[in-house]
């Protein structure tokens, strides 16, 4: 039995490569021409980001993003602190920001308002996940993976007190 057997699936990994599949073409579509600059935040995108770039049909550079943000296991407090910053500027460049999930959307919001103050050319938001019943700030989301309702998810990167970021499907918790 694998140690994650007390996850119940919601996306297994064939359903999360079609999507990232579907999603790369778009993107590709949409950023051909332009000096892309993809940054992967940490640390909960950093295996759908992996997967991602590789689904991009485009010359790109990939820089890192670390938050952290203050609240309990599960719970996003809106109080967000750069843990580890980006190593390139991103000044006249297209940013495309991979984020896990966008829950509340305190994260994003804060992310969006510190990015713009370094002049990108524009900033494009990829997040494989949207709990949108838990939005407490509009966030625009240009490329979406799937909508999910309010469960708290782990696996595939995403984490619950650091653990689970290593199962290869999305999964709800049953006895936390
Ligand atoms: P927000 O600021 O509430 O949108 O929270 C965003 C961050 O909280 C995400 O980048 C995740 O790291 C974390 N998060 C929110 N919901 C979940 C979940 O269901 N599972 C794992 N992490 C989550």
């Amino acid at each position: 039995m694998p140690f994650y057997d007390d996850l119940q699936v919601m996306f297994s990994a064939e359903q999360i490569q079609q999507r990232i599949r579907e999603l790369g073409a778009q993107i590709t579509q949409d950023l051909r021409g332009q000096e892309v600059t993809v940054i992967s935040i940490l640390k909960g995108s950093y295996i759908f980001c992996a997967d991602l770039v590789r689904a991009i049909d485009l010359p790109l550079s990939v820089d890192f993003l670390g938050l952290s943000s203050y609240g309990g296991k599960t719970e996003t407090s809106g109080v967000v602190r750069i843990t580890s910053d980006l190593s390139m500027p991103i000044e006249g460049r297209q940013v495309l920001v991979v984020e896990d999930i966008v829950d509340t959307g305190l994260t994003m919001a804060f992310l969006e308002e510190n990015l713009l103050t370094r002049h990108p050319a524009g900033i494009k938001v990829c997040a494989l996940l949207e709990k949108p019943s838990r939005a407490a700030r509009k966030i625009d989301i240009h490329y979406k993976g799937f909508v999910i309702p309010d469960a708290f998810v782990v696996g595939y990167g995403l984490d619950y007190d650091e653990r689970y970021r290593n199962v290869p499907f999305i999964g709800v918790l049953t006895n936390r």
